[in-house]
């Protein structure tokens, strides 16, 4: 048996994993959105319609590979999982209005905003962010409610003022702007790093993963948080939009702080790959229960979508 200090990397069809975990998630969505608990038709349908139309559910994923990698089957887990992916999908819809980055499209459809109209997106944004801490606060069997407690916190302070909002607040600040790359760096571990790093930890909390494994896991998600907007960035400039389900070309049109902006698209590709090398070295004391992570991370760097 090879020492589980020095896992290799096992083959593994992520493609199939990625597809597996996100029927798991998007099947427990479905049903934890409470399409009868607004009064108002229009605003669950705006709800469902971003909740429910696409993407790659990723940082719900993370929290169900982490409690993997510490020997879970992930089901339990479901409603935390679901509060990111609710927490994510409310900073599309705002991320998207004219007052932020304009976009009309987003998961291969049309924005919340142009397939409703801007308070109705605005609304179903906050009733997503919401519904997001009523899922994180449902009791979960074997999971102590004091630690449920602190993952709460984790969440809101992964979105909030220190975490996504405040780093969606320095990106619009950063528009027309030349950042140092320290402040760049800043920017995206912020607007993108800090809630993928949360789905890490609450992961790790949840699975009872030990300090150590919880510190692990915690640098794995900002290291690989960080490679996704960086990716995200380069994608803006060399991805195909009917891939990725949105328009292409928008940082430069908006003259956004990026990556391939400050470094050229070499340097920045360089700084993507050396983060998930990170990632993946974060790894190391964990046994092949954790290959789905690694795989995720280099998917990471390779994803078209
Ligand atoms: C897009 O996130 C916004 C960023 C933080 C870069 P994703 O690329 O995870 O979007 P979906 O959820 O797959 O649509
Ligand atoms: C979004 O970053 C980060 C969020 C917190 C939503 P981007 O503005 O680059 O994401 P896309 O490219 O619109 O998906
Ligand atoms: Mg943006
Ligand atoms: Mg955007
Ligand atoms: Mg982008």
């Amino acid at each position: 048996m090879r020492p589980s200090a020095t896992p290799a990397m096992e083959p593994l069809d992520l493609e199939q994993y990625l597809s597996h975990h996100r029927a798991l998630v998007e099947e427990a969505l479905a049903q934890r959105l409470p399409w009868q608990a607004a009064p108002s038709e229009r605003l669950n349908a705006a709800m469902r319609y971003s909740l429910l139309g696409g993407g790659k559910r990723l940082r719900p994923i993370l929290v169900l590979a982490c409690t993997e990698a510490l020997g879970h089957r992930p089901e339990r887990f479901l409603p935390f999982a679901c509060a990111m992916e609710c927490i994510h999908t409310y900073s599309l819809i705002h991320d998207d209005l004219p007052a932020m980055d304009d976009d009309a499209l987003r998961r291969g459809r049309p924005t919340c905003h142009k397939q409703f109209d801007e308070a109705t997106a605005i609304l179903a944004g906050d009733a997503l962010l919401t519904l997001a801490f009523e899922l994180a606060a449902q009791p979960i069997a074997g999971v102590d409610p004091l630690e449920s407690l602190g993952l709460i916190q984790l969440l809101a302070q992964g979105a909030g003022m220190g975490g996504m909002v405040g780093g969606q607040m320095l990106d619009m600040l950063s528009e027309k702007k030349q950042l140092s790359l320290e402040e760049l760096k800043t920017v995206h571990a912020c607007k993108t790093g800090a809630l993928i790093r949360v789905a890490c930890v609450a992961g790790a909390r949840l699975g009872g993963g030990t300090p150590e494994q919880r510190e692990r896991l915690a640098n794995y998600g900002a290291a690989i948080g960080l490679a996704f907007q960086i990716t995200d960035d380069i994608l803006d400039e060399t991805g195909d939009s009917r891939l990725l389900g949105k328009a292409t070309g928008q940082d430069q049109q908006s003259a956004k702080a990026t990556y391939p902006r400050l470094l050229g698209l070499h340097n920045a590709r360089q700084e993507a790959e050396h983060q998930v090398a990170q990632a993946i070295s974060s790894l190391e004391p964990f046994t092949s229960q954790a290959d789905p992570l690694r795989h995720l991370a280099r998917f990471v760097l390779t994803r078209t979508h």
